[in-house]
């Protein structure tokens, strides 16, 4: 690797060793707010690009890194950067805007951003006015080089470093010669260069290698040589040096000579991200042999070959079909290294591509790729030679020779291509239960992609053969051409804020989050962030292995001999309740004689470290008795009623009467897949037991610290008084920190009461999505009656939810369901039942929109058209008996309809459909009517404490939790408004048990509203208090009345909310569930791809009603994050399980949610004016949770593309399309020819489950 230079880097998969005379630039060391900000981190705050500010420091480095190489770069190489960062809060939007000032050219969408950092509420603004306000870029300012590395570097002797560690010894040698010998001498210890497959191995499967050699200081292996047959490239180049080179080499050589040398350039603009393809290597990509490596199918049908090396010499061998011997296989010899990489330049006549599919167009691993070549004979169209390499369809990289054999010495049109087709659907083959799955979706796509390759070659003989050969039909060129990707500008629209308003109030002005520059600088604490106290333990948990067994028998001695080990529990350790119960029903907090799904938590480790403790659970041994009856989907549930009761079912009307007079029927059903909750931070805790009188201190993560402090009272059967629960703030949580991190704090307090000792406890991502459970997979059976001028009369509608294997808040969830069953439709005759299925999965909880998301299934069965017809147009009774008017959502669907030009675009889209074949597009409005607050009405309530100091500064407590939503900035703007006082002198420390009690969770969008209403409460009485003192002092100071008062007064308020008396009553089927409704509607229009299922939102706009915003700014994050997760729900995110319920998908590598590439190219949110809410504080609304559900209007637009390709392919009438239409779900319903030559595959177990 070049010792100058500038990259980012994944921490976690960068070994310290690597790192020795390299200087290593953090986020705390760029800027901080004590000394200096730097301007990435000050951009990104006042962009409102960051929320929970978990991501915010990757981001941030991100940028720092291109900055430092490129001061003024692209958008295009921003957008890139940022490829590899994912964030879960923010619909990656305004890190976009704020990072797109440092463009060199700034178009007129800097104006969107100025809007929003609040500088003005005009919506432009000159660009210059706006720059001016923003921390100069000055490259002369940044770090530089430490002089002592230099020194170092110059001085120290240059031999080989070992550094020795408890299990492992890793060995840096300098020379080749020395590589080689220590390679014969340990043939099977592994040389690491890049470490990205080596370090997963290490870090996630358990592997041990007791000596690992490193070839990074070894420069043969960074030698690049260009030479006219080719160039050859040092296997150790990192994979963003491999592209330098190329994109070098492609400039300069004639272009009959780059063919091989662009298709690897593409191939590498899409491999991993910008941090991975900095480190990863060359030689390590071609050695680690992944089934669906991009570059190996590349290499190989490019006529590329390796040199390998050992003691004994150097050979050179093709990179072919014979190099590959199987799954992370090769020829190479134990001893021998891959030294350089060959990559000849393409001939006269030679054409090369490379495609690949992957589930999330960037930084995700290719479903199918593949490298194809075809040669011809001078100046004709006959082939001559042919390669055709294919990834992800087998355990290496597989060459396609008898369909190549179809094709040679034959000319290159279509009847010689569908002799390949069918030669090609014999050859590349899989079994029904491949691993990886997807088995029809990636055989079609290995047909799709050769005739994409088709299309590219007659492209490319129509310039080199004369006379052309063949033209490729206008309406077919949509094959090979690109789905959109340039993010335009976007526009945001905020609430005025009155007239006369002083300039000091800030309720309704875009407030900066309050902890925006704490999260950019890094200075932001989190729950790990917390120093390790003295004698702390770590906790890890040992898991079922099992769907349903009785355990025989845990034998813990092995554990319990290991180093630093301190102890082993299991429940019948627990001196309290042994079970948390949160809707009635009793849950164990570690499994007590049987176990009911994989993943559910059976002992618990401790030890003095992380790594000892992981290592030591490992080494517990569960033994289990298989117990029969497992079920896992809700089919069989239902079959065998298996339910969590109650069932819920509620009617209106007389829906079978309404059936009988419908004009027409429909009946489908709809499957909603679940959706993992991928907070950033995962679930922490850390438990002090402060060693006297019982007392416990607990530091967590969570939305609902009261729960927790009650978990753990109850768990040590102790007072609640004893033990404390306090939160800083929470790296995202989205309804996954409320049920599960109470019985894990629990866990952990028990480890700190039985030791006496600290005891942290820090889920990994793949344990966290294994334990912690998910959003419900919901299957919905619908019926629906309409008559021929698009009344529908009647629907009937059931639900069944798989709740997993305990009851958590299912019930809860599929009431909720059943309540948002109408959305915004006003149908008579309605009838709905739910039922929260019991299964042998892991338990699934609370997800943002709380069910809501669940329940779009009357768009599935009707035209768009036909559902503006059933809009409620007048004051209403919902199903449930609730009144409300319907004003502001017929509002928000005009506005959104006129903002969209949704019927000029319609037209558009109906254009772009006849024209091509092969892209479609396709677009949907959808409304929104959402309930705001529990239903319980006891949940609806806060509190809040409020100090005022006696210098004038003001300490606010209250019980809501800060998780990104932006709860603390929201109410500090309530208690400055109140108070009269500038925002800068109040502050939120914490929320915390001790200073507000028997608070309710951060849940359900209404935690600014409850919480906001109790610190008004306590800061107007403190404000009243105050009024003798202004009047007998009225040309005062607010700190020299503070003075005066304090000196002989306690300043101390106590403020509660309103309680909200809500209820539902499901014997009468009646109720007032909700405080109020909040109402938006949401247009997307998509491009799909129909040969691979890939699609781009192109454009969305929203239009929300939150009444009057407190804080537009942090709303509209709010909005455009929650769609963000709702396009992830209904197109991407995919839970995989295996025949015996094991999750597969437990970390970003198999779990994809939306990244930089999934943001809508436009994407517009509008605050609706002139709504008001007497019901929420200052008239605003809860904002939290609905918009997820509006994600649905990608999912209908991708259904309305999908059913333009069907009527091309011949195919009319109704179709299912299941949640999330994946690229698999969205290419197999086009029904291309592609799709449709897939013979079905025989009857054997699927690799995954069909859930839910
Ligand atoms: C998040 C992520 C995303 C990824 N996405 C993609 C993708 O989209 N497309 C894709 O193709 N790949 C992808 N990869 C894989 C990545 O490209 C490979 O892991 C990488 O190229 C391996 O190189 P390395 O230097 O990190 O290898 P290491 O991890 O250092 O080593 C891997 C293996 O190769 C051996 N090895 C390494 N160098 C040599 C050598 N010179 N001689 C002999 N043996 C050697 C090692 O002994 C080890 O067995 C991704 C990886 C990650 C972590
Ligand atoms: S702000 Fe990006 S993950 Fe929370």
């Amino acid at each position: 690797m070049s010792s100058e230079g500038h990259f980012s880097v994944n921490a976690c998969l960068m070994p310290v060793c690597q790192l020795h005379g390299a200087a290593v630039t953090t986020v705390e060391g760029i800027g901080s707010t004590k000394t200096r900000l730097h301007p990435v981190q000050e951009r990104i705050a006042k962009a409102h690009g960051s929320q929970c500010g978990f991501c915010t420091p990757g981001m941030v480095m991100s940028i720092y890194t291109l900055l430092r190489n490129k001061p003024q770069p692209t958008m295009e190489e921003i957008r890139e950067t940022l490829g590899g960062n994912l964030c879960r809060c923010t619909g990656y939007r305004p890190i976009i805007d704020g990072y797109r000032t440092f463009c060199e050219v700034i178009s007129s969408f800097i104006s969107g951003f100025l809007h929003a950092v609040g500088e003005s509420l005009e919506p432009f603004r000159t660009e210059t006015s706006g720059k001016e306000k923003l921390l100069p870029l000055d490259p002369t300012q940044e770090l530089i080089f430490p002089p002592e590395l230099i020194r170092m570097a110059e001085l120290e002797e240059r031999a080989t470093q070992t550094f020795r560690g408890e299990r492992m010894t890793w060995i840096s040698p300098i020379s080749l010669d020395e590589l080689l010998q220590l390679k014969s001498q340990h043939p099977q210890a592994p040389v690491v260069m890049g470490n990205t497959n080596l370090g997963l191995d290490i870090k996630f499967k358990g592997v041990v290698h007791p000596i690992i050699i490193s070839g990074f200081r070894v420069r043969e292996l960074f030698e690049v040589t260009e030479k006219p047959e080719g160039v050859c490239i040092g296997a150790g180049s990192s994979l963003s040096t491999v592209r330098s080179v190329l994109e070098k080499c492609v400039c300069s050589l004639p272009a009959e000579h780059t063919q091989t040398l662009a298709a690897l350039l593409e191939q590498l603009s899409h491999v991993a991200g910008e941090q991975i393809r900095n480190v990863a290597t060359l030689g390590g990509n071609v050695a680690s042999a992944y089934p669906n490596s991009d570059l190996n199918p590349v290499l190989a049908a490019g006529r590329c070959s390796v040199v390998l090396q050992s003691r004994e010499g150097k050979r050179e061998v093709p990179l072919d079909k014979d190099f590959f011997v199987g799954f992370g296989k090769t020829v190479l010899k134990p001893d021998e290294i891959v030294l350089s990489v060959f990559i000849p330049v393409s001939r006269k006549g030679e054409v090369v591509r490379a495609f690949r599919h992957a589930p999330r167009k960037e930084n995700a691993l290719a479903t199918v790729n593949a490298g194809l070549r075809v040669w011809f004979e001078e100046g004709s169209n006959v082939v001559k030679e042919m390669s055709v390499y294919y990834g992800g369809v087998g355990p290496c990289t597989v060459s396609a020779e008898r369909t190549v054999q179809q094709v040679i010495g034959r000319p290159w049109n279509e009847a010689t291509l569908s002799d390949a087709y069918r030669a090609l659907v014999d050859e590349v083959t899989l079994g029904a239960s491949a691993p990886g799955g997807k088995v029809m979706f990636r055989r079609s796509l290995t047909l799709s992609l050769l005739f994409r390759f088709y299309l590219h070659v007659l492209q490319h003989l129509k310039d080199t053969v004369r006379p052309p050969s063949g033209e490729i039909p206008s309406e077919q060129l949509s094959a090979v051409e690109r789905l959109p990707n340039i993010i335009q500008p976007s526009y945001h629209e905020f609430q005025d804020v009155p007239s006369g308003q002083s300039e000091q109030d800030p309720v309704g002005r875009a407030v900066q989050h309050q902890a925006a520059l704490s999260h950019a600088t890094g200075e932001a604490v989190y729950c790990d962030d917390f120093p390790r106290t003295q004698g702390e333990l770590f906790l890890s948990v040992v898991t079922s292995a099992r769907a349903h067994a009785r355990i025989t028998h845990i034998d813990v001695s092995r554990a319990l001999s290991m180093p630093g080990v301190v102890d082993v529990f299991t429940a019948d350790d627990i001196p309290g309740k042994k079970f948390r119960s949160f809707t009635g029903i009793d849950e164990e907090i570690l499994a007590q004689g049987e176990v009911t799904c994989v993943g559910q938590m059976v002992c618990a480790v401790v030890a003095d470290t992380k790594p000892h403790a992981k290592l030591a659970s490992a080494a517990v041994k569960v033994h289990y008795e298989d117990l029969p009856d497992r079920i896992f989907t809700v089919e069989v549930a239902v079959e065998k009623r298996s339910f969590f009761l109650p069932q819920r079912e509620i009617q209106r009307g007389d829906v079978t009467k309404a059936f009988q007079e419908a004009d027409h029927i429909y009946e489908g059903e709809i499957r909603l897949g679940g959706q993992e909750h991928f907070y950033m931070e995962t679930q922490s805790m850390l438990v002090i037991p402060l060693g006297e009188e019982k007392e416990m201190k607990v530091y967590a993560s969570t939305q609902h610290p009261t729960m927790v402090q009650e978990a753990v009272a109850e768990t040590l059967g102790i007072p609640s008084s004893r033990v404390s629960c306090h939160v800083k703030r929470i790296g995202g949580a989205f309804g996954g920190k409320l049920s599960k991190t109470s019985i894990l704090a629990s866990i952990t307090a028990l480890a700190a009461w039985r030791s006496e000792r600290p005891v942290r406890c820090v889920l990994d991502r793949g344990e966290d999505m294994l334990i912690t459970g998910a959003r419900h997979p919901v299957l919905g059976k619908y019926k629906v009656g309409f008559m021929s001028d698009g009344r529908i009369t009647a629907a009937d509608v059931r639900y069944y939810a798989n709740a997993g294997h305990t009851p958590d808040d299912s019930v809860l969830v599929i009431e909720k369901i059943l309540l948002h069953m109408d959305n915004a439709y006003n149908i008579l005759n309605l009838r709905g039942q739910s039922a929260a299925c019991k299964t042998n999965l892991p338990s699934n909880t609370a997800f943002r929109g709380f069910g809501v998301p669940q329940t779009p299934w009357l768009h599935c069965g009707c035209a768009s058209s036909c559902l503006t017809k059933n809009l409620y147009k007048e004051t209403s009774l919902t199903h449930y008996k609730m009144e409300f008017d319907p004003e502001v959502l017929l509002r928000c669907w005009e506005e959104c309809k006129e903002r969209s030009e949704l019927d000029r675009r319609r037209l558009d889209v109906a254009r772009f459909n006849q024209q091509n074949r092969w892209k479609k597009r396709g677009i949907a409005l959808i409304p929104l009517k959402y309930g705001v607050g529990f239903a319980e009405g006891f949940l609806n309530q806060a509190a809040a404490l409020v100090h005022i100091y006696k210098d004038g500064s003001v300490l606010v407590s209250h019980g809501g939790t800060e998780m990104g939503q932006g709860i603390h900035t929201k109410v500090q703007q309530v208690a400055s408004r109140e108070l009269d006082v500038p925002l800068s002198m109040i502050h939120i420390s914490e929320t915390s048990t001790s200073s507000v009690p028997n608070t309710c969770p951060s849940a359900a969008s209404i935690g600014t509203d409850v919480n906001g209403m109790a610190v008004k409460d306590a800061c107007q009485t403190l404000y009243k208090s105050l009024e003798p003192i202004r009047k007998q002092d009225p040309n005062g100071t607010w700190q020299s009345w503070v003075q005066l008062f304090g000196s002989n007064t306690s300043f101390i308020k106590w403020g509660k909310n309103k309680r909200h008396d809500l209820y539902m009553d499901w014997v009468k089927q009646e109720g007032r569930p909700y405080a109020y409704f909040t109402y938006s509607a949401c247009c997307s229009e998509v491009e799909l791809d129909c040969l691979t299922g890939e699609y781009r939102t192109v454009r969305t706009d929203l239009v929300a009603d939150i009444g009057r915003s407190i804080n537009p700014a942090i709303d509209i994050g709010q909005i455009e994050g929650a769609f963000m997760q709702g396009l992830g729900l209904y197109t991407m995110e995919e839970l995989k399980f295996s025949p015996s319920g094991v999750l597969y998908t437990r970390g970003p590598g198999q779990y994809k949610i939306p990244a930089v590439c999934d943001v809508p190219l436009q994407f517009n949110v509008y605050l609706l004016s002139g709504s008001h809410n007497p019901h929420a504080i200052y008239s605003s609304k809860g904002v939290g949770e609905p918009t997820v559900f509006l994600g649905c209007s990608v999912f209908f637009a991708l259904k309305e593309a999908v059913a333009a390709a069907r009527s091309d392919a011949g195919l009319s009438g109704p179709f299912t399309l299941h949640s999330p239409a994946t690229p698999e779900r969205a290419c197999i319903a086009c029904g291309t020819r592609f799709t449709q030559m897939i013979p079905e595959t025989e009857t054997a177990q699927p690799w995954a489950l069909e859930l839910p």
